[in-house]
């Protein structure tokens, strides 16, 4: 199977599946390509491990352009810190084969604005007693396709930005993995 990666970040998903893939957790899968919206480090991993690797600077054009560049023979495109809004028509063309990672338990704290640092400061000044990451499904809604994979902890004391951003991501690296097998299973 085919998968295309797209990031703005650092890419620290984008490694793990490609540590996952190289190991065979994530069994007959390749990434054929990595798509970023900006110069970033994710895109050093990708070239480290000879994936090809191409930008699309954000822009009026972004989603059909993005479209243009996405190889036919794609099975999945994941989402791993992906920071910019593709759009209806881009979505519904890959319908079912888009994925993503969002750092909160959806529905929750989910939609625009809600990335990065911002999430997790709202988690907190909710006094939530737990947070979490899931992996959806992505169509046109912001953070609103079905729910693939969801998994939560509870929210320690004296939990910071910091401290929540590092579990995040821990429960991220455990799911992402796992969502991508069930996805690509079902293929
Ligand atoms: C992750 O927390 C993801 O949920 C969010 O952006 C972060 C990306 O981190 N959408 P990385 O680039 O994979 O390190």
């Amino acid at each position: 199977k085919n998968i295309v990666v797209l990031v703005s970040g650092s890419g620290t998903n984008l490694q793990r599946i490609i540590d996952c893939i190289e190991c065979g957790e994530i069994p007959n899968a390749q990434i054929s390509l990595v798509i970023a919206d900006r110069e970033c480090f994710g895109l050093e991993r990708a070239k480290k491990y000879g994936i090809a690797v191409h930008i699309i600077p954000r822009g009026k054009n972004f989603s059909f352009e993005l479209k243009e560049t996405i190889p036919e023979n794609t099975d999945l495109i994941v989402l791993a810190g992906f920071l910019s809004i593709l759009n209806k028509e881009f979505c519904e063309s890959f319908n079912g084969k888009i994925i993503n990672i969002h750092p909160s338990l959806l529905p929750k704290f989910g939609g625009k604005g809600m990335w990065g640092h911002h999430v997790h400061e709202a988690v907190l000044e909710a006094k939530e007693k737990e947070s979490g990451a899931t992996v959806h499904y992505v169509t046109s809604g912001i953070d609103e396709g079905e729910i693939i994979l969801q998994n939560s902890f509870p929210l320690a004391e004296n939990e910071t930005v910091e401290t929540l951003a590092q579990k995040i991501h821990q429960t991220e690296f455990e799911i992402f993995p796992k969502a991508i097998k069930i996805v690509l299973n079902k293929m």
